[in-house]
């Protein structure tokens, strides 16, 4: 049996606060949910993996036990096996599933998607695309060369298929059904000064704001929860200082509600 399924045994039938109690998970007042590190015990390995930690504080603050949870690119698996830790149901989906997952169903989102796979109308989708291009090559080995993944997309193409993603998302779920969307703001800072960047070639959560509200989607919550900067060597960081080269270690979760 994997650590996942043996934790979520354990502790069937405790409250929500009694499991981040067990799990040794410090719960989070503030809309500030900063963790250093990935919980190996849930998600199997995968580029972009989450900690399961913040996906244990959206479940908590904005689903109830037997709520319907979605989750559209799945990767690595963590909110599957978040929800099945918490008591959600979950549907989770990618266009590359995980072979000895499979609760991850096969599924390829385009900008001219109009089938939805979800069975029932889900209370919350929780979706944490690619952020544009970042992760774009280690994507790009786990899919096949016939469905590439949105990373591979123009700018442009990228904001048309969130903008056909998050329509589609609106006519298939009630009036109070929850997105909960993970995205950075993307910058060309990698090799240029901060003054010298281009707002042409941005993609902001402003972005995504806009087109939330565009297709129906009203913003309830902005939670901030930062990307670990420890990674970055010390004689990367003197580079980028040299250069007044502007980094983002920022990830903002929107949540916003049907209306
Ligand atoms: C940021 S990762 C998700 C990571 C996941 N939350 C985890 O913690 O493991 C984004 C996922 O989107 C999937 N993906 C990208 N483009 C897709 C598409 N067009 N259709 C379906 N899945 C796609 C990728 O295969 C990747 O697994």
């Amino acid at each position: 049996m994997d650590l996942a399924t043996a934790w979520a045994i354990k502790l069937t039938g405790l409250k929500d606060q009694e499991k981040f109690k067990a799990l040794g998970w410090g719960l989070r007042t503030w809309d500030q949910w900063y963790f250093n590190d990935c919980d190996d015990r849930f998600g199997t390995d995968w580029p972009g993996r989450i900690p399961a930690q913040l996906v244990a504080h959206t479940l908590f603050y904005f689903t109830d036990p037997g709520d319907l949870v979605m989750d559209p690119m799945a990767g690595g698996g963590v909110v599957p096996d978040v929800c099945l830790l918490f008591e959600r149901k979950c549907q989770a989906f990618d266009l590359a599933p995980i072979p000895d997952r499979p609760e991850i169903e096969p599924f390829y989102w385009t900008a001219d998607t109009t089938t939805w796979p979800c069975t029932r109308e889900p209370d919350l989708i929780f979706f944490d695309p690619p952020y544009f291009t970042k992760k774009k090559k280690a994507y790009q080995e786990k899919a096949d060369p016939e469905t590439p993944p949105i990373s591979s997309l123009s700018r442009h193409q990228y904001m048309q298929f969130f903008a056909r993603f998050f329509e589609l998302a609106h006519e298939n779920t009630r009036p109070g059904a929850i997105l909960a969307f993970l995205n950075a703001d993307w910058r060309d800072f990698e090799s240029t000064p901060a003054k010298k960047e281009s707002p042409d070639h941005a993609i902001t959560l402003f972005d995504f704001h806009r087109l939330l509200s565009e297709t129906g989607w009203k913003i309830t919550h902005r939670i901030e929860c930062p990307l670990s900067s420890e990674r970055l060597s010390g004689t990367l960081v003197q580079k980028m200082q040299d250069k007044r080269i502007l980094g983002t270690v920022s990830r903002t979760l929107l949540i916003a509600k049907h209306i």
